[in-house]
């Protein structure tokens, strides 16, 4: 039987690369895009879109009738910063948008999920420095215990129910074809932007603040790879760490500065500069790496290389 994938939050930074990669690997008829706004162009003209929203129950259950689909991808969330304003908005989007999925899942026989926990699941008394699978876990972000309590509950579908639940807790991603959505990692898009435009940027973190992020086509590689393993090489069912690389916002701007001499960069910490402080500066991802074979290919020179050429011709 030929797969038929709904991808929910497709218009967002992550959306609008995995639905295209998808599309290509699967047919474009067969990956369905869904948001509460309307995508990017080759999102949109590129296969079948659905204006749904993850909280409205009929709606969903109505899209996978219609379009007979045997998994989906949940992308839809209210990112770190933005939860911390709207704290209840994001509970309900995060939580009751999962449960919503996890339950129709159930109801309409849909065996395969993926949705994506983040680094953000761990707090200030995880080790700071390679993190580990297994570790203290003590968010205390909305965000974060957003995440902690969507691990358990696809842990609890795929053992109660037998949803074949797959999740990473993916680092901060640094992407060119789409704007971050309000995350504390934001900054490192946005200083590529104003690189290229202004030559100057102002860092909303601490010029030290060191987090693990991730370049998209890596992020991409590791969701497709995850969710196309055999289902006995999965044997974490919460969400599994992955790392990718890990820099302070000083460490990229000289990196940037490498390729465009007359650059700047300043920092005036705002609030966000506490969610990256009560997050790992690095993580270990072992597991992922010995259980279904997961490698990055992006470093810090490659990924700044890639992003200012690729920038360079969108802007
Ligand atoms: P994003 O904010 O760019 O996109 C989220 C999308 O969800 C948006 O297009 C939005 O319109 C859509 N959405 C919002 N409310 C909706 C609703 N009620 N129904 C349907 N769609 C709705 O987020 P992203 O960066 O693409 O992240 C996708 C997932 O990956 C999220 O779960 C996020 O927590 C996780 N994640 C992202 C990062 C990152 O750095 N981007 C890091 C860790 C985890
Ligand atoms: N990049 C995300 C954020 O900052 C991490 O989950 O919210």
């Amino acid at each position: 039987m030929s797969e038929v994938i709904l991808v929910i939050g497709a218009s967002g930074q992550i959306g609008t690369e995995l639905v295209v990669k998808l599309r290509e690997m699967y047919g474009t008829a067969n990956v369905v895009a869904s948001d509460i706004q309307i995508p990017s162009y080759d999102v949109m003209e590129g296969g079948p879109f659905e204006l749904l929203d993850i909280l409205n129950k009929r709606q969903i259950h109505k899209a996978i009738e219609k379009h007979k689909v045997t998994q989906i991808y949940l992308l839809a969330a209210l990112l770190s910063a933005t939860a911390e304003h709207h704290p209840k908005a994001a509970w309900e989007l995060n939580i009751t948008g999962l449960l919503n999925i996890l339950s129709i899942c159930t109801k309409q026989n849909i065996k395969k999920l993926f949705w994506p926990s983040s680094i953000a699941v761990f707090g200030p008394n995880t080790p700071k420095e390679n993190a580990p699978q297994m570790t203290i876990m003590d968010p205390n972000t909305v965000y974060g215990i957003s995440k902690q309590a969507g691990e358990r509950w696809c842990e609890y579908y795929h053992r109660h129910h037998g949803i074949d639940c797959r999740s990473i807790r993916y680092p901060g991603l640094i992407g060119h074809k789409a704007h971050p959505g309000g995350g504390t990692t934001d900054y490192a898009v946005h200083i590529f932007i104003e690189a290229l435009k202004n030559k100057s940027y102002n860092c909303f973190l601490d010029k030290d603040a060191t987090l693990p992020m991730m370049y998209m086509p890596d992020a991409i590689d590791a969701t497709i790879k995850l969710m196309e393993s055999e289902s006995s090489k999965i044997n974490i069912r919460s969400s599994y760490n992955v790392s990718g690389m890990s820099f302070s916002p000083s460490e990229l701007a000289a990196e940037i500065q490498k390729h465009i001499k007359r650059f700047k960069c300043t920092y005036s910490p705002d609030s966000r500069q506490q969610l990256a402080t009560s997050w790992p500066r690095s993580i270990d991802d072992s597991v992922a790496r010995e259980a279904w074979g997961w490698k990055p290919s992006f470093n810090l020179q490659q990924m700044t290389a890639d992003m200012l050429s690729n920038l360079k011709y969108h802007l």
